[in-house]
């Protein structure tokens, strides 16, 4: 069985650009999430309100915020890691965040500056501040079936660091496979240790990355286990700047293509997102890595 309707947690702006390595003018982040709401995206992550000089590519979030035309209908995610960043977001306006934690100690320390026990800390103020002032809280978790430090990470230990953000409020825990190791049992098996741990499937998404190759395989394993809502970032963009070997994020395009050829409905014009990711290509200077874009797009 497969889901009717899949909801696209669209991360190209902020997966996508913080990882580009020139920062991208504010202008053509602003024209990006305006064609991605236009082309029927309605989760359009925007940027994240972490340190300047950590991701120095989304050092314009406020900014950003502050012009952003916010479309009726449209969710604006941002990431917040403390509450610094809390504070920042709060004062921009934004009404739904998204926290980042670590299934390994390796990353937590490399990408947050601490370990998994002190993320917790880190975090938990923050969740329970941010819901108290009504905004939606999704919690992301990293590094869910491998790490390049580490190796393979047990899933008892992926299942217990999930449990930790839906404690804490999380409305949704996004899987994230970081570096792009996963392989489709493994992605039912992670899933399913989850759902048998009492977390139901379907506050699960799923966050792949395509480094080698298999990230619609895996989407697909993910939806047939009853997962509905799939992260993705229009052609192919991201990567983390703390995860060595990370590479773009599955593709809208090629997420969309799988999506039509199933009858599942997903509410994009895939026109329109080709169009929008062939001209950020231009932007960018360097093709889209998505088949789907490189097939279907005119230059
Ligand atoms: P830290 O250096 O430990 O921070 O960084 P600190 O708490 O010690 O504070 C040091 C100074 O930074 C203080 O200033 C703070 O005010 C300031 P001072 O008092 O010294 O003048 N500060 C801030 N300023 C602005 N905004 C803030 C902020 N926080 C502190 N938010 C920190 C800790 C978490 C901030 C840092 O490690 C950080 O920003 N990390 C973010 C890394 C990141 O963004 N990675 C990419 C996103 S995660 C990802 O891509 C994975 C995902 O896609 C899923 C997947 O693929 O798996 C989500
Ligand atoms: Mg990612």
């Amino acid at each position: 069985p497969l889901p009717d309707r899949v909801d696209i947690w669209e991360v190209g702006a902020r997966d996508g650009l913080q990882n580009e390595p020139a920062t991208v003018d504010l202008d053509v982040k602003l024209e990006f999430l305006d064609r991605l709401a236009s082309a029927g995206l309605r989760t359009l992550e925007a940027t994240s309100f972490v340190h300047p000089k950590w991701v120095p590519q989304l050092a314009d979030a406020e900014a950003l915020l502050e012009r952003l035309d916010r479309r009726a209908g449209v969710r604006y995610p941002v990431l917040v890691p403390n509450e610094r960043g809390l504070e920042r977001a709060l004062t921009a306006g934004v009404d739904s965040i998204a926290v980042f934690a670590s299934a390994t100690e390796s990353f937590a320390r490399r990408n947050l500056n601490r370990g998994m026990a002190e993320q917790y800390a880190m975090f938990e103020p923050i969740v329970s501040r941010a819901r108290a002032e009504g905004l939606a809280v999704r919690g992301y978790l990293s590094m869910c079936f491998g790490d390049p430090w580490e190796g393979p990470v047990p899933v008892d230990q992926v299942v217990a660091a999930g449990r930790r953000l839906r404690d804490m409020g999380c409305w949704q825990l996004s899987l994230g496979d970081t570096v792009g190791v996963a392989t489709p049992g493994h992605v039912e098996a992670v899933i399913g240790a989850f759902e048998t741990a009492g977390v139901p499937t379907e506050s699960i998404a799923v966050h792949f990355h395509d480094t080698y190759g298999q990230a619609l395989a895996n989407t697909l394993a993910a939806l047939r286990c009853g997962v509905s809502t799939v992260d993705a970032s229009a052609g192919g963009l991201g990567g983390c700047p703390y995860a060595k070997s990370a590479t773009g994020n599955l593709a809208t395009e090629d997420l969309v293509w799988l999506l039509d050829g199933l009858g599942v409905d997903h509410g994009v014009d895939l026109d329109a997102l080709v169009g929008t990711s062939v001209w950020l290509a231009g932007r960018l200077g360097r093709p889209s890595p998505s088949r789907t874009v490189t097939a279907l797009g005119t230059t």
